[in-house]
């Protein structure tokens, strides 16, 4: 008897996968690099599940029903191209390997092509939730041939997480479309944290507020709009004591943000398609500049920041940083979008937008409440991949307008650094100014290197000379 389907790499994510395919009934054969992880995991975690491990390649691959199903849960970059060239030996045509790591989506491509010659089917998949969510139901986002995708369609739709919407699992496009929404996913998953993070600053900072009143803001928040995975885990981290200290948790915890790049990618890639992604992009710039501590120590001793004494009516602070959070999650889901959307049109993808919002619906990390509405929004208009342009988030915005901007201008007047929330204001206000100072740049660009320009009056393209060269 041959098993379905094949699992490679035994870190927490590809225990927790396996696991969860076994428990819905299918057979799994699993392989790690090192040994003694295959050993350890089926000791200590597989009890009557259809798990089987195996110590070399050849015998993993020829253990496995064919066409061969083989998942790799390996870390993103060289090591997956390393374990392709491993197995490729042993494959035959009409094998599939999926990858569910957080590959780089020109990886993605690439090896869609490499392997297309060989007649091999690949699969770039998205997982998103953590290693409770591998466990007990991701959000999957798998991208490829639809071929590829209907090999696994069964098995995928039943571990995936579950919403009144179904299974978070869908095809999501051609090509490397399902990492590129994953890249996007973990964008907007950069942008939402950082955002909770500065309403946060404003709580304590300006507030005065202790981690467990800010929990408890935070809890009442996720019983309404703002219901989310973020909130949730926010409001648990407020309340978590640090055993050694009995301090909050957080309040020991080094202000340095980690990143493994996937956000990066995205305002790398935003860049280069051309769309304004600044509020993402912000949240990427707001972990590199927590990374320098030092130099924020020192700086903080020397640099004037004239803070002014305010006094503030702390309900109407608490409802005004509910409806800036707001405000700063919609921009950053319609900036995420936006870029999905091109990239789509770009690398003809055929995303569907709201499915992609189903599927983030459940099991993924940026699973919102808000993610209901966004749908209506692209529902009503699938051609609008501006959520701005619609009247539903017109109407939506309309009351969190003031909220943000008087956060902001606390802020300012406080001191306290709100990139995100500031640029999710700014381009906000930057899309809805009919005049832009472009006019200037481009007056700038022509007088020192004769650019040119176009004109509101006429049609054409205009050349000035500034000035009379001797
Ligand atoms: C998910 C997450 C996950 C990501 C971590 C860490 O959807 O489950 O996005 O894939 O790896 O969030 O990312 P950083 O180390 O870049 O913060």
């Amino acid at each position: 008897m041959k098993n379905y389907v094949g699992l490679i790499g035994l870190a927490v994510m590809g225990q927790n996968l396996a696991l969860n395919i076994a428990r819905k009934g299918y057979s799994i054969s699993v392989y790690n690099r090192t040994p003694d992880r295959t050993k350890e995991f089926v000791e200590k975690r597989v009890k009557e599940e259809k798990i089987y491990p195996y110590y070399d390649l050849k015998s993993f691959v020829e253990s496995l029903e064919k066409p061969r199903k083989i998942i790799l849960m390996v870390k993103a970059g060289q090591p997956v191209d390393d374990m392709i060239n491993e197995l490729l030996p042993y494959l035959e045509p009409g094998d599939l390997i999926i990858d569910g790591g957080n590959s780089y989506f020109k990886d993605t491509s690439r090896r869609i092509r490499e392997l297309k010659e060989k007649e091999i089917l690949y699969l770039g998949m998205g997982v998103s939730g953590g290693e409770y969510g591998a466990l007990h139901g991701p959000s999957l986002m798998p991208g490829g041939t639809k071929e590829a995708y209907k090999l696994v369609e069964e098995m995928l739709l039943k571990i995936a997480a579950k919403t009144e919407d179904g299974p978070c699992c869908t095809y999501v496009g051609d090509d490397s479309a399902g990492h590129f929404v994953k890249m996007v996913h973990n964008g907007i998953e950069y942008a939402i944290m950082q955002l909770i993070a500065e309403v946060y600053d404003v709580m304590r900072k300006v507030l005065n507020m202790t981690s467990e009143e800010i929990g408890d803001v935070f809890q009442t928040w996720n019983n309404g709009e703002l219901n989310s995975f973020l909130m949730e885990i926010s409001y648990k981290i407020m309340r978590r004591k640090d055993e050694e200290t009995g301090k909050p948790l957080v309040e020991v915890i080094l202000d340095k943000a980690e990143q493994k790049g996937t956000g990066k990618w995205t305002s790398q890639t935003a860049l280069d398609l051309g769309i304004p992604t600044p509020t993402l992009n912000m949240a990427v710039e707001a972990r590199i500049i927590s990374h320098f501590k030092d130099l924020r120590v020192n700086l903080s001793k020397t640099l004037p920041v004239p803070k002014e004494n305010l006094s503030l009516n702390r309900e109407e602070l608490i409802r005004d940083l509910e409806k800036a959070l707001l405000f700063g999650v919609f921009i950053s889901f319609s900036q995420g979008l936006w870029l999905i959307d091109e990239a789509s049109k770009t690398f003809n993808y055929n995303i569907d937008l709201s499915e992609v919002l189903r599927i983030w619906k459940g099991g993924c990390i940026i699973r919102a409440k808000l993610l209901n509405f966004l749908r209506e929004i692209i529902k009503e208009n699938p051609q609008n991949a501006n959520l701005l342009a619609s009247e539903k988030a017109v109407n939506f915005l309309k009351d969190k307008i003031e909220s943000a901007k008087r956060i902001s201008n606390l802020g300012k007047l406080t001191g306290i650094p709100l990139l995100c929330l500031n640029s999710a204001l700014d381009y906000y206000f930057a899309l809805a100014t009919e005049n832009l100072p472009a006019n200037l740049i481009q007056a700038q660009r022509d007088f020192f290197g004769a650019h040119t320009y176009e004109r509101i009056d006429k049609e054409g393209i205009f050349h000035t000379e500034w000035e009379k060269l001797e």
